[in-house]
């Protein structure tokens, strides 16, 4: 009788090992939790030149820095700290390009302060600008990390009627496309109106409209953008991402402080990996449409884990007073995604 009992708990414990063995060899990085770090932040944002006046909380006078002292814990792996002289080495000749909005700035800023704090300040960096590329050169190992500004992906030009937001056209592909590695998001634009709004006129199809269902355009967009994918993108030589959507922070009940309306008095991440906020009718389509795509690209699928920061965004403390609840500090939650981002790249 007790050996039996015994042998059946033998046969348990090793059935949990061999298991959490398997679960660790397909461990999903993105399903975990945010645990204190003493060792973090990465780097001393104080230290970093041009953070963008919208992302520089300590600058503007963030008091509280404990949001600085989070690292994102997988459930069933181990993620790795981010080392920037290892990431450069792998990505030695290339060339890297985030493709979207503000929030695809926010994490290349957070990029280019993780390489900035850990070279000698010796090293050859140069920076430029042309049209809507702002592109960081680390001359010692030829990589280069760019930021493409397109709040849409597709098209707007300017016609005799005003300026038209084109669903079905994606002209800017072109430049794009050369390079090694790319990241793309969009979705904070999508419903925007009023001043807010930078086109009159939305063209789907042969049809010109004065506005339409902001989902129904959103998912059309990506669409096209799926399809050039397919036509366009050599995936042999370049990676491809596409962000998760990045999440705000204005309602209380989604963390159980109903009656809240912003994030201006959070100063720690929510506990756990449940957020009540439910998971984003946006990326929902962002999923369906990745799935239609016939060629690789990842999802970084940081929107559980951003969700879980209601602690992260500048609220008050940046340039403008006003109250941001949608980007985030920097340093802070987008170096998470970037770390995620160089364990992705492999
Ligand atoms: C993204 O992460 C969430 C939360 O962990 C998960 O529920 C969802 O299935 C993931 N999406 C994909 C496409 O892997
Ligand atoms: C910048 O934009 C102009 C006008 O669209 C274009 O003619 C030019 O080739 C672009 N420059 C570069 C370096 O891409």
């Amino acid at each position: 009788m007790m050996m039996g009992e015994r042998s059946l708990c033998w046969v348990v414990t090793l059935f949990g090992v061999l298991s959490a063995a398997v679960y660790s060899y397909k461990c999903d990085l993105y399903e975990g939790s945010w645990v204190y770090d003493d060792s973090y932040p990465m780097y001393d944002s104080t230290k970093c030149p041009h953070i963008r006046k919208e992302y520089d909380c300590i600058k503007y006078g963030r008091p509280d820095l404990t949001y600085l002292k989070f690292r994102w814990q997988p459930t069933h792996c181990i993620l790795p700290r981010f080392d920037a002289e290892e990431f450069l080495r792998k990505m030695s000749g290339k060339k890297i390009m985030y493709v979207g909005d503000s929030v695809s700035l926010n994490q290349w800023q957070s990029m280019v302060c993780l390489l900035h704090a850990a070279l000698p300040s010796e090293a050859n960096i140069h920076e430029e600008t042309i049209n809507s590329t702002t592109t960081v050169t680390y001359e010692d190992y030829g990589v280069s990390i760019s930021m493409f500004l397109s709040h849409y992906l597709v098209d707007i030009t300017q016609e005799k009627i005003g300026r038209v937001l084109k669903l079905d056209s994606i002209t800017d592909g072109d430049v794009w496309k050369e390079n090694d590695v790319l990241i793309f998001n969009t979705w904070l634009w999508w419903y925007r109106r009023g001043e807010k709004q930078p086109w009159d006129y939305v063209e789907t199809g042969t049809k010109i409209l004065k506005d339409m269902d902001r989902m129904v355009a959103f998912r059309e967009a990506l669409t096209t953008w799926a399809n050039w994918i397919n036509s366009d993108v050599d995936t042999v030589k370049t990676r491809l991402f596409f962000q998760g959507v990045s999440p705000s922070h204005y309602n209380g009940a989604d963390w159980n402080e109903p009656g809240v309306t912003n994030c201006g008095k959070e100063a720690l991440p929510i506990s756990g990996s449940t957020y009540n906020g439910g998971w984003p009718k946006a990326e929902m389509v962002v999923e369906q449409v990745l799935s239609g795509v016939k060629k690789p690209v990842s999802l970084l699928n940081i929107t559980r884990l951003s969700q879980l920061r209601k602690d992260g965004h500048p609220s008050s403390y940046n340039a403008f007073r006003g109250m941001d609840c949608t980007h985030w500090c920097v340093a802070g939650v987008p170096d998470t995604w970037n770390q995620l981002l160089s364990a992705a790249l492999g």
